[in-house]
């Protein structure tokens, strides 16, 4: 007689058809935006021949980047399938802002080659007042419309950042989610609703979403300088079942909480888009509002001495998108900024095009 197969005989197979449609789905945007890239390149090219290019990338390293592009993939199924965050966060594209946003990008491309023909890195086309800004922020970072300062550039940042990093911005950004949980539950006796995480320049809000996944009942905060970002995350963290995390729109070298508030602060992308000394402010507010015991977790850019491989990658970045002050972030080393700031025990690593700091710290601060 034959036996009625269980429901665990099944869960293996459903697991490599879950892996399958993962990277299914990640070929299929790593497909689309390489068509992305190579039609607007082209036309670029016709229409700002002068502009600065950047090297070609040489075979070795495109074969890296594809080998590395996996490993990211195939780490980020792991964590999923070990639990930190569920499998279904994997799959949640915004495919309603992607169709919506994607014409804009093109519409929009007349206005990045003026801007590029120009040179001309701080073009505002929607008025702002500039006296509640830093100057240093007051730029076309990747030639957007308006910087980071309109609806229009925070509705299409997402999808162009998608575009750049071939479907693994979301990928990278939930490789600070493993570390952020255990840093978070080593608060045994805090109760999870009681745990404070606060993320900083959370931008459209994609952070928080991994980690509202990651820590369902902990309390979120937000802080970003860009009403329009956070009007953006403020409605996509909206359509996310769970407390909606507290938005805060605020400078990052001030930040408008209490010492030792947060169980742990993160921050994601947003270094390389910083002058030196703010990078050091940002660091010291993080260090402030964190409690004895706590973590700060960064993700952002790979650097030159640690990646040496893709220095013709990091010699371009800056030039084919405006990113001031990226030349001096990848020297800069992070490590002796956070411990300059009082953490201890910092760990880096890496994956893909992305680094990441874990810094602690101490649990009793003299
Ligand atoms: C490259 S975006 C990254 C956004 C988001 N973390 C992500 O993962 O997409 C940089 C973000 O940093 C914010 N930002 C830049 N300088 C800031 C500052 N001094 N204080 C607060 N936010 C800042 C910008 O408004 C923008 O949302």
């Amino acid at each position: 007689m034959r036996s009625t197969p269980s429901i665990e005989q099944f869960l293996p197979l459903q697991s490599d058809l879950g892996k399958l449609a993962y990277q299914t789905l990640q070929q299929g945007k790593g497909a689309l935006s390489l068509a992305h890239k190579v039609v607007s390149n082209r036309l670029s090219d016709l229409v700002v021949p002068e502009r600065d290019k950047g090297m070609e990338l040489p075979p070795e390293v495109l074969q890296k980047i594809t080998q590395l592009r996996q490993q990211l993939l195939e780490t980020d199924w792991e964590d999923a399938e070990k639990g930190i965050y569920p499998v279904s966060l994997l799959f949640d594209t915004n495919w309603e802002d992607t169709l919506q946003y994607y014409p804009q990008v093109w519409l929009d491309m007349a206005n990045v080659w003026q801007r590029v023909r120009e040179k001309n890195y701080q073009d505002f086309q929607t008025p702002i007042d500039k006296e509640n800004y830093p100057k240093y922020y007051l730029q076309n970072f990747h030639h957007q419309t308006d910087g980071y300062l309109s609806d229009q550039s925070a509705n299409l940042y997402d999808l162009q950042v998608e575009l750049l990093f071939s479907g693994t911005a979301n990928p990278m950004r939930r490789r600070i989610l493993a570390p952020l949980k255990e840093a978070v539950e080593a608060f045994r006796d805090t109760p999870p609703a009681q745990k404070r995480v606060l993320d900083v320049a959370c931008g459209t809000g994609y952070t928080l979403q991994g980690i509202r996944a990651t820590l369902p009942k902990a309390s979120l905060y937000g802080v970003d300088l860009s009403p329009a970002y956070l009007r953006k995350a403020n409605q996509i963290l909206s359509q996310i079942p769970g407390e909606l995390p507290q938005l805060l729109h605020a400078n990052a070298e001030e930040l408008p909480y209490l010492d030792n508030y947060f169980h742990s602060v993160t921050s994601v992308f947003l270094f390389h888009e910083l002058p030196p000394q703010a990078r050091q402010n940002v660091i010291n507010e993080a260090y402030r509002v964190t409690q004895p015991g706590g973590t700060f977790i960064i993700c952002d850019s790979i650097q030159a001495l640690d990646s040496p491989e893709f220095a013709p990658n990091m010699k371009n970045f800056p030039i084919i998108f405006h990113e001031p002050y990226y030349r001096h972030y990848i020297t800069d080393d992070l490590v002796k900024r956070l411990e300059t700031a009082g953490f201890t025990e910092v760990q880096t690593m890496k994956h893909f095009m992305s680094k990441y700091w874990v810094a602690k710290k101490a649990a009793s601060v003299a």
